[in-house]
Parts: structure tokens; sequence; C-alpha cells
């Protein structure tokens, strides 16, 4: 049987960075799900569909091919035979993400994916449902967060460094506007399951969090 090891929480909580770490220290593959919802983000947007348009896109993603390969340890998002990496990190396609993902036709499509990999493989899979809808089984599930300021100083930090220019309180606004659609969405919404451990990385370093999680999943699989 597969290990899993599931942590979902808010944008901008450290999921991906801390993820990715605790995979690489476990042998397990990094899979990162919001990047295909990025990747079918991306596509509604190439597609000229509007984001307030169910039926649009219930009808548009059957004709998305997102495939994720790990190329030199990284993780590869493939639409349609596309390489979208460089493509999918910017705040029009995060919104557009966030709006898309609330419709039952494109989380079907990815969930399915997504629990086909955990199926052959060892992950460390990151998201919004993941410990409540895509893998219920999982090994060991983490909710992690941090407070909406103390989040959107690490995205103004990151975007300052790429030498965008932007404004702390409009990336507060946006990161909260998000929050809120993740988590009062009809559709799998962003929520702690049960059975998951609650993290709040504020005042945490990324090794911190990342060694708490490697103990707490030995502790439960020794
Ligand atoms: O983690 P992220 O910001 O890359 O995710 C982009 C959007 O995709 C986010 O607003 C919510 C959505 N998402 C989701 O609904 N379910 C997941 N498992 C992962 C992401």
């Amino acid at each position: 049987m597969s290990k899993s090891i599931a942590i979902d929480g808010p944008a901008g909580a450290g999921k991906s960075t801390i993820a990715k770490k605790v995979a690489k220290s476990l042998g397990f593959i990094y899979v990162d799900t919001g990047a295909m919802y990025r990747a079918m983000a991306l596509y509604m947007i190439k597609m000229g569909v509007d984001a307030s348009d169910a039926d649009k896109i219930s009808a548009t993603c059957t004709s998305a091919d997102i495939t994720i390969k790990h190329e030199n340890g990284e993780q590869v998002v493939y639409l349609n035979g596309e390489n979208v990496n460089g493509l999918i990190r910017t705040e029009e396609v995060g919104n557009m993400a966030s709006a898309s993902s609330v419709n039952g036709d494109v989380r079907r499509k990815l969930v399915e994916l997504q629990q086909k990999m955990a199926k052959t493989t060892d992950v460390v899979m990151d998201g919004r449902d993941i410990g409540t809808v895509v893998l219920p089984d999982a090994n060991l599930k983490v909710y992690l967060t941090a407070s909406s300021r103390v989040r959107a100083e690490r995205r103004y930090k990151e975007l300052i460094a790429k030498g965008t220019e932007c404004n702390i309180d409009d990336i507060e606004k946006d990161i909260i506007d998000r929050d809120y659609r993740d988590m009062h969405r009809e559709n799998s919404p962003l929520k702690q399951a049960e059975d998951a451990v609650l993290l709040d990385s504020s005042d945490m370093t990324i090794d911190e969090v990342a060694e708490k999680i490697l103990n707490l999943y030995q502790s439960k699989n020794s």
C-alpha cells in the first residue's frame, strides 16, 4: 500500500514549501494540486470563458488534458501537451482558479487524477480538500494555516523580490476574499478534516513546521 500525507490550508500558509521539504526527507513525491486547478484556470482564460459562467466551465473542462510529470525532482504541469509551469503563478490565474474550482465537473476530473497518482506512489499532497475528499485514508493529515496578515507579508516579499510593484493591503484583501470563496463554496469547501492536526505557521519557521510534520508522521506510523 502506498503512503500519503495530506496537507490542506488557505493560500499562503506555506503548504507547498513545507510539503516539498517533507516529501524530500521521506523520499515521497510532492503533488501540488493547486497547480492542476491553476492549469485548468489558464485553459478557461485562454478559451475566453467567463469566471461566472458555470455551464461554460463544465463544458470547457472536458477538453482540457492536464497531466503531471516529475522532472529532476520538480513537478511539471502539462496542459494539452504544453508545459505551463511558467504561466500559472499569476494573480489573474489564481483568481480564476479560485472561481473555476467551485465547479463540480472540474473537481471530479482533477480529484480522479489525484487519487490515481496516490494509489501507486507515496505522496505528500497539498491543496484544500486532500484530507476531506481526495485522500480520506491518508497516513497523516495536517491543516496548515497562518494569519491573513502574515500570509500577505510573505506574498508581498515574494512579489517585491521579483520586482513586482504591489500594495500589502490589497494583497491581504485578496487573500481574505479568496479564503472566503474557498471556505464557503458548495463543492469540497476548505475545512479542517476531523482527524487532521492543526498547525499555525504564523510564528514558526519553515524548518520548524517541516520538522513537526515529520515527527507527527513518524510517531503515527512507526
Ligand atoms: O494553492 P493554490 O493557490 O495554487 O490554489 C489555487 C486555487 O485552486 C485556490 O484558490 C483553490 C483551488 N484549489 C482547490 O479548490 N482545491 C485544491 N485541492 C487545490 C486548489
